[in-house]
């Protein structure tokens, strides 16, 4: 069953006095399944937020249409199934972590000890114990937004949307929400998340959308979105520094670029290039095979490649 199905959305914004219209969505349509981690990504202003700001209900939708949990949105009873964390997350500066998510869990409907007990289980899980007393003004910005994954988290959501959730953190904050993700996901939840960072992406998503410019680019499994076939391979050799120069430059006249370093040669070789032939030239000039590393296009490499091509297009237009 799907737990997010959009169709068609358009958005267009009016800018004060309605003197200018932003179209930020041209007809953005994907569906999310029950118990999918779906990752949304796109450039600075592609359109993320204005997606998720939809879904939630923050903003008119101005065509198309979109369903969460079954119900159109802006659903309460949908609201209340979901959890979310907006792109910048503001608090009040007075609250500590624990009357927030207590403020959070009494909105969400929860009885008071269903709240302290699952703030209290919360605030150990995003990495926020040491920071139970003090307010929130004094908070980090990586530690504000742990304090919002939490609050997305409070009501126990089938659905989990997070508008950039890795945004501010450091690499072991980072590594912590991908986790958190996971082990939502092995809950059986669904989580749906935009992001920039397609390290993060590529090992976490089951499937992805690229959208770019107000418009879905591409979607589907990160794995069948990447071309497969090799695009080139690097091939790393130990290769002593006074080795004979002629069997050197005809080994690296195999490749398309050779980086030689103390006591080693990185020669990188086209993806048609027969490698074998390329490790006996290596070996004529007294090289030792390090490693041999074929390299397939990457979801960054995807991702640049989307972007690239709507820059040409408007700058043609
Ligand atoms: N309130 C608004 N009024 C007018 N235009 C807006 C408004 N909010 C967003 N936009 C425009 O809509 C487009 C999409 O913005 P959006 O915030 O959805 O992008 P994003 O993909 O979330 O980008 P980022 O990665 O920077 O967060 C941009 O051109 C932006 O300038
Ligand atoms: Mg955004």
């Amino acid at each position: 069953m799907d737990v997010i199905t959009v169709t068609d959305l358009a958005k267009t914004y009016r800018t004060p006095f309605r003197r200018r219209r932003v179209d930020a969505l041209k007809g953005v349509s994907f569906t999310v399944a029950r118990g999918e981690v779906f990752g949304f990504l796109g450039p600075n202003g592609a359109g993320k937020t204005t997606t998720i700001r939809c879904l939630m209900g923050l903003c008119a939708i101005s065509g198309g249409k979109a369903e969460i949990l079954g119900a159109p949105v802006p659903s309460r009873a949908a609201r209340q199934r979901m959890g979310f964390l907006p792109e910048q997350p503001y608090f009040y500066d007075y609250l500590t972590v624990s009357e927030l998510l207590d403020l959070g869990g009494r909105l969400a409907g929860m009885g008071a000890a269903d709240r302290r007990a699952r703030a209290d289980k919360l605030i150990v899980r995003v990495g926020l114990d040491h920071a139970r007393g003090l307010a929130l003004k004094k908070f980090s910005k990586g530690m504000l937004q742990r304090a919002g994954l939490a609050l997305a988290l409070i009501n126990d959501p089938e659905l989990v949307v997070l508008d950039e959730p890795m945004s501010g953190l450091d690499p072991i904050g980072r590594k912590e929400v991908r986790d958190l993700i996971l082990e939502e996901r092995d809950a059986g939840k669904t989580v749906f998340f935009s992001s920039h960072i397609l390290s993060d992406v590529e090992s976490l998503c089951d499937r992805v959308a690229i959208c770019v410019g107000g418009k879905i680019k591409d979607i589907g499994r990160p794995r069948d979105l990447v071309d497969a076939t090799t695009t080139e391979t690097e091939v790393r050799l130990a290769l002593a520094d006074d080795a004979d120069a002629a069997a050197v430059a005809a080994l690296t006249a195999r490749g398309t670029r050779a980086r030689r370093t103390a006591g080693e040669l990185l020669l990188t070789v086209g993806g048609g290039v027969d490698v074998d032939a390329v490790l006996a030239a290596a070996h004529a000039a007294g090289g030792k095979v390090i490693a041999v590393t074929p390299r397939h296009e990457t979801l960054e490499d995807l991702f640049l490649r989307r972007v690239a091509d709507q820059g040409a297009r408007e700058v043609l237009r």
